[in-house]
């Protein structure tokens, strides 16, 4: 018998940790992923703190610094560059405030692949008179090509998603982030379907700002995101808001009111605001260490085995999978049907009853833009695949 590789031993070994794995081939990271023991029990011990004696602020601190620099490891960014936001749509929003956009600049977005929320933070600034430049989807993937084609000497920000919602094609992050740092222009992603899943390193890929919430690939709660601006960028921009841990007060309390004439926080720590979710934080620093124990060079390798077999498995049963053939397109979501505007079902009375027939049999996962979507994290493994794929045959027939 082949003996288990160190890889596969750690795999298995994350898994036992999450209790919705024993039940559900969970495959809805996309939508939320689910949290381990682990982080469940981190989360009780910050609540039983707060509950039996109120809870020690210190520590509380020491956890927001843990996870900031946790977060900032994951991506290759240092731990000023990090800073606390509520969600996707607030990072995105305090970078396109941020940088004091002025009439007649414009903005880089394809808004056939972006979630609404990465298109209404740019819809807002033209208000200032910024100029949205929209480009069209090619095949459903991310059009880099055209994208860098519109930018001129008035383009501020170019933003795109990492992965995008739904077909959840990846974008070539790279090209987009050297032709931006070529032109000098912000470039910005929103990494919530990648971050957690995809080795990620914003130095290497030329990523100047990158958001993402915590409840999904971090495997964490909602409530919470984190936003990283490098910092070359943070220093030139003006946060919108501003409140007390966004200001250098030094060593003085920090119910102390500085100097009147206030600095900036160093880097990204100028949005941070007042205090913090703490819960979700002591979460989301727990599930980071486990996410980084493992490594995201691992998880990317494993999730796109399974994404991989996953799409073949219906492209041979002759389910149409946007995309087709698996290749480098595919991160960890696998989408199948027919793409439209449909949020609620699908266009194809086959595949709302598949998808009902899987969710009755312990399956999760979620429609999207009228497909299937299926989301994997590096908790499922080949049995979770083969289980999909099992019960989609037999009752495809
Ligand atoms: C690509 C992408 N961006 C943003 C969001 C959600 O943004 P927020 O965290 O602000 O709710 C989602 C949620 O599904 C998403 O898939």
């Amino acid at each position: 018998m082949n003996k288990p590789t160190a890889d596969f031993e750690v795999i298995t070994a994350f898994r036992e940790d999450f209790p919705a794995l024993k039940d559900y081939a969970y495959m809805d990271v996309a939508a939320r992923g689910v949290p381990s023991a682990t982080t469940r029990a981190v989360l009780y011990a910050h609540m039983d703190a707060r509950t039996e004696n109120g809870g020690d602020k210190e520590a509380m601190f020491a956890t927001i610094e843990s996870a900031r620099g946790r977060f900032a490891e994951l991506i290759n960014a240092q731990a000023d560059e990090v800073t606390f936001t509520k969600n996707i749509s607030e990072g995105l929003n305090m970078v396109a405030t941020g940088l004091n956009l002025k009439a007649g600049d414009n903005v880089i977005v394809c808004a056939d692949l972006e979630h609404p929320n990465n298109v209404y933070a740019w819809l807002n600034l033209q208000r200032d008179g910024v100029e949205v430049r929209m480009v069209k989807a090619v095949n459903n993937a991310m059009p880099v090509d055209a994208m860098i084609a519109r930018i001129d000497e008035r383009t501020r920000c170019v933003t795109a998603s990492t992965v995008s919602f739904a077909p959840g094609f990846r974008t070539d992050v790279d090209r987009l982030g050297t032709a931006c740092c070529e032109r000098g222009v912000c470039f910005l992603v929103d990494a919530a379907q990648s971050a957690g899943i995809l080795h990620t390193d914003v130095l290497a890929s030329k990523i100047d700002a990158l958001t993402t919430s915590t409840q999904k690939g971090l495997l964490a709660d909602y409530g919470m995101g984190f936003l990283y601006v490098r910092r070359a960028w943070a220093e030139k921009m003006q946060p919108a808001y501003l409140a007390r841990f966004g200001v250098d007060l030094g060593d003085a309390h920090e119910a102390s009111l500085g100097d009147l004439s206030f600095k900036y926080a160093q880097g990204a720590r100028r949005f941070d605001l007042g205090n913090y979710n703490f819960g979700n934080a002591a979460m989301v620093d727990a599930s980071l260490k486990q996410i980084l124990e493992i490594g995201t060079r691992r998880i990317e390798a494993h999730v796109c085995k399974l994404s991989h077999a996953l799409a073949q498995g219906f492209v041979d049963m002759g389910v149409p999978v946007a995309g087709g053939k698996p290749g480098p397109h595919l991160a960890g979501i696998v989408t199948v049907g027919t793409m439209s505007a449909n949020h609620y079902g699908t266009e194809d009375e086959r595949f709302d009853k598949l998808y009902k027939h899987l969710g009755e049999n312990k399956v999760r996962l979620s429609i999207r833009r009228g497909l299937l979507r299926f989301s994997l994290h590096a908790y499922n493994n080949m049995a979770d695949v083969e289980r999909v794929l099992g019960l989609s045959r037999k009752f495809l027939g």
